[in-house]
């Protein structure tokens, strides 16, 4: 089977898998990363929704044979190594995840890592655009959750902006 190299969570991986198997899989059941959730495996409800190269994607939509040896996944795992210690909170979170715990987000938390993945790569977005996160943006945000959390998400997105 060919060899597939790519950076997760500020680490270089190798793994022996078909080109055409989707990265949710190989992150999973491959390497163990269970923070990525399975929901619907084609692209629709963000449940996987990690990084590459700090942008949003889902993994669950791209091949793993795309990534190059350079490109960069990071998982909900990878994100507190993203800001320095300094930076973290009480429980040595990223501040998003801090945000999230004050706002006492989850129900049952299945969509949760996405939706953090989301919001942190909505402000890294709007921050390179000069600019704050607008309701727009916040009605953007496509992550299904079943639990329905979305308040609480919103209240919970413009606090971590503000600690990011
Ligand atoms: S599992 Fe990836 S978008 Fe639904
Ligand atoms: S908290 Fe249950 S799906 Fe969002």
């Amino acid at each position: 089977m060919p060899e597939q190299t790519f950076i997760l969570n500020g680490e270089p991986v190798t793994v022996d898998v078909e080109d055409d198997v989707r990265v949710l899989w190989v992150l999973r059941d491959i390497l163990g990363v269970k923070g990525p959730k399975y929901g619907c495996g084609i692209n629709v409800c963000k449940a996987c929704t990690s990084h590459i190269n700090g942008k949003a994607f889902n993994p669950c939509a791209v091949p793993v044979g795309k990534l190059g040896a350079k490109d960069e996944i990071t998982t909900i795992e990878g994100l507190p190594g993203e800001v320095p210690e300094s930076e973290r909170g009480e429980h040595g979170l990223h501040p998003m995840q801090e945000s999230w715990l004050d706002n006492d987000v989850a129900q049952c938390g299945y969509c949760q890592p996405g939706q953090i993945m989301a919001a942190v790569a909505l402000v890294k977005k709007v921050r390179a655009e000069g600019r704050t996160i607008t309701d727009g943006d916040l009605d953007g945000i496509r992550n299904i959750c079943r639990c329905g959390t979305y308040t609480r998400i919103r209240e919970a997105i413009r606090e971590g902006e503000q600690r990011m």
